[in-house]
This record gives structure tokens, sequence and C-alpha cells, in this order.
């Protein structure tokens, strides 16, 4: 077994036993404020503490990069760790929220997994290896423009004082395609272009732990991902992220753009 594989195996492990831990907190999580929208939980620390202590203890020397604060650098290898995407959803028993783990290798997603626990659905992909919900692999839809397409985005925390809020391009899209969603978790928002049941994504001033293991997720399975401008590199900061299934990623970038 190579070393990224056996990342991978314990990626997968620890994302569905941060998953149960959780599931139970579901709409009983005692909340405090981040700031006046953004909210975190114990669940989130409890998982983030549960991935990052099942990290040391099998790879010491690996780097670490997490939400709640459990930055540690280290050699080649570097985890990217959201252990709760949706923690507004979490909070108000919504059941939708993830968890997402992604490794990089030298500054390269090597792999990248994201669990839904409420759903039982644990998205993963290797890097040249084709993108799996469960046992089966997904590709992205062959919708091929954006009238047609169905989308989703999110809004920033601090969306009531910086004027680059997307509500404007929220308005100019759900315009342009068969509707937009607003869901609450990045990390799924990026598995479901990767499985088909979008065929676009777009969101502005995310943070790595966000995007990092869905946007493996989407290129694997056969989508295409940029900036919002259509540069390269959405995890470069600010990091900002169009995400699509390739054929309506020029329609999707030139409607951003207007
Ligand atoms: C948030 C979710 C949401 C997105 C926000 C993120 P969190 O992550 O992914 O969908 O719109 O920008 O910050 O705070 O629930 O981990
Ligand atoms: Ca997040
Ligand atoms: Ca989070």
């Amino acid at each position: 077994m190579t070393s990224s594989s056996t990342r991978f195996d314990l990626a997968v492990d620890l994302a569905r036993r941060a998953g149960d831990v959780l599931r139970p907190g579901l709409g009983r999580a005692s909340v405090e404020h981040k700031g006046p929208l953004e909210l975190v939980t114990e669940f989130d620390r409890a998982s983030e503490h549960l991935i990052i202590e099942g990290v040391a203890a099998a790879f010491p020397t690996d780097g670490v990069l997490a939400e709640e604060g459990g930055a540690r650098p280290g050699e080649a290898w570097r985890w990217i760790i959201d252990p709760l995407d949706g923690t507004t959803n979490f909070a108000h028993g919504i059941p939708h929220f993830a968890v997402s783990i992604a490794g990089e290798d030298r500054g390269v997603i090597e792999f990248g997994v994201v669990y839904d626990p409420m759903r039982d659905e644990l998205f993963a992909a290797r890097r040249g290896e084709g993108t799996l919900l469960n046992e089966t692999r997904q590709h992205v839809s062959a919708t091929a423009t954006l009238a047609d397409s169905l989308l989703v985005t999110g809004f920033p925390y601090d969306l009531d004082r910086n004027p680059e809020n997307n509500l404007n391009l929220y308005a100019r899209l759900a315009m342009q395609s068969r509707g937009v969603r607003r869901l609450g978790s990045a990390a799924l928002d990026l598995a479901y272009v990767a499985a088909a049941r979008f065929d676009g994504y777009w969101e502005l001033r995310l943070a790595p732990w966000d995007l990092a293991a869905g946007l493996l997720l989407v290129t694997e399975a056969g989508g295409v991902v940029s900036r919002v401008d259509g540069r390269p590199d959405p995890l470069r900061a600010p990091a900002s992220v169009a995400a699509s299934n390739g054929r309506i990623h020029v329609a999707l970038l030139q409607a951003l753009r207007q």
C-alpha cells in the first residue's frame, strides 16, 4: 500500500467516526457566536478533535489545517479539515451538513472525502482514480446550457458588511438558469456537482477547508473548477470557486462576469 492510500483509508475512517460524533448533536448543540452570523458548537470542536488526534496517532509528522484552530506545521503531507461544514443547518436541526477531509502532498491535493452522516453518503476521490459515492462511480451531468442548469451557491457570513456578498450574482444567475439553491454546505455543494445533482456551483470568499476535498470530487468526476473570474487555483486566498460539469463552465463564468 502506498502512503497515499493508507492516508486515504484513514480519512474515510475518520470522516465516518466524526459523523458518528455529529449525528446525535443535530438540533441539540449549544451554540456560540464566532461573529454576528457565524456559529460554532461543541460538536464542531469534538469532531475536529477526533480527526486531528486520529491523524497525529498515525502520521505524527503530517501537517494539519483545520477550521477550529487545529493548525500544525508538517513535512510533505497536510490534512485540510472542516470538521462540520454546515454548522448553521446543524444548529437549527436541518439534516444537511458534512465532514470534509482532504490530503495534500507537497501542495497537490491527493484525496478528498466528504461525508454526509444523516444520509450515510460518503463521497470520495483519489487523484487520477475517479469519484465514488459509497461504492458507485460518479460522473458530472451532461447538461449543455445554463438555461437548463440547476445551480447552487452560498453567501459569506459578513454579507451585511462586505459589498462582495454575492447577492447581485445570485439575482443574475437566478434569471439565467433553471434555479439557484442555497443549501448551506459548500462541501456538499461540490459533492452534488460531482454526483450530477447540480450542474454548477459558485461562491466567493471561502476558506480552504470548505473546498479542498470537494474540488477533487468535481474534477475526478469529469467536471471543471476555477476561480469565479476564470483563473485557476480556487484554493489560493481569498478562495473563490466556480465548479461545473465543464459543458456550462464558459457560460457560467460569463454570467458571473457581466
Ligand atoms: C459554511 C458553509 C456554507 C458557506 C459558508 C461556509 P461552515 O461553512 O459551507 O455553505 O456558504 O461560506 O463558511 O461555517 O458551516 O463550516
Ligand atoms: Ca465550512
Ligand atoms: Ca465548519
